[in-house]
């Protein structure tokens, strides 16, 4: 987790930059298996069915707070040696069934900085579409709010 989110290449847009130590790692994991013990799913560790042993990226659903309010979010980070192969896309979509078909959520939400143009390329596939923008990176232009609503039965 430390070699993708230490990475300066998976960090480009973001505000927080890279994680500076493996503690954070660390810190951070908890953080994501909390969520799993919480709510019974969450971002999931991403590997090659003929490697599984190695973990190629982060992502999925899970709880995120946008500013005052809690959404479902879409995220994800993959390795920059597994980048330009559709896997973001692959995991968006298996996250979004997840969220809908299995667990029944009305919508799920997503954030990204403005410059970041594959992950705004990746939500499009997604048919995910803008909803507004957000005032989260103070002095910095507003990340854009994608959603997704379920589809009516
Ligand atoms: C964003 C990220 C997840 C995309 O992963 P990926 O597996 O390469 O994504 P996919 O291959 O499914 O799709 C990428 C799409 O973006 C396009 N793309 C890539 N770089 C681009 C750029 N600079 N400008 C415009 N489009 C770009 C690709 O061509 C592709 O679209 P296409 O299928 O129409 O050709 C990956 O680059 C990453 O992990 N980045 C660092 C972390 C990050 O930014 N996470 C998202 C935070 S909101």
């Amino acid at each position: 987790m430390f070699e993708i989110f230490g990475d300066p290449r998976t960090n480009a847009h973001n505000p927080l930059g890279p994680y500076p130590d493996i503690d954070t790692a660390r810190a951070m994991l908890a953080a994501r298996m909390a969520h799993w013990g919480q709510h019974g799913f969450g971002q999931w560790a991403i590997a090659m069915r003929d490697a599984p042993d190695t973990v190629i990226g982060y992502g999925g659903v899970a709880y995120r707070q946008y500013l005052d309010e809690e959404r479902l979010n879409l995220g994800y980070r993959f390795a920059a040696e597994s980048w330009g192969q559709g896997y973001a896309t692959e995991l968006g979509a298996a996250a979004l069934k997840l969220a809908f078909e299995d667990l029944a959520k009305p919508e799920v939400f997503a954030l990204v900085r403005p410059a970041n143009l594959a992950s705004t390329r990746v939500l499009e596939k997604l048919g995910m579409q803008r909803s507004g923008d957000l005032d989260d990176v103070p002095g910095q232009a507003r990340s854009l709010v994608y959603r997704i609503r379920r589809a009516a039965d």
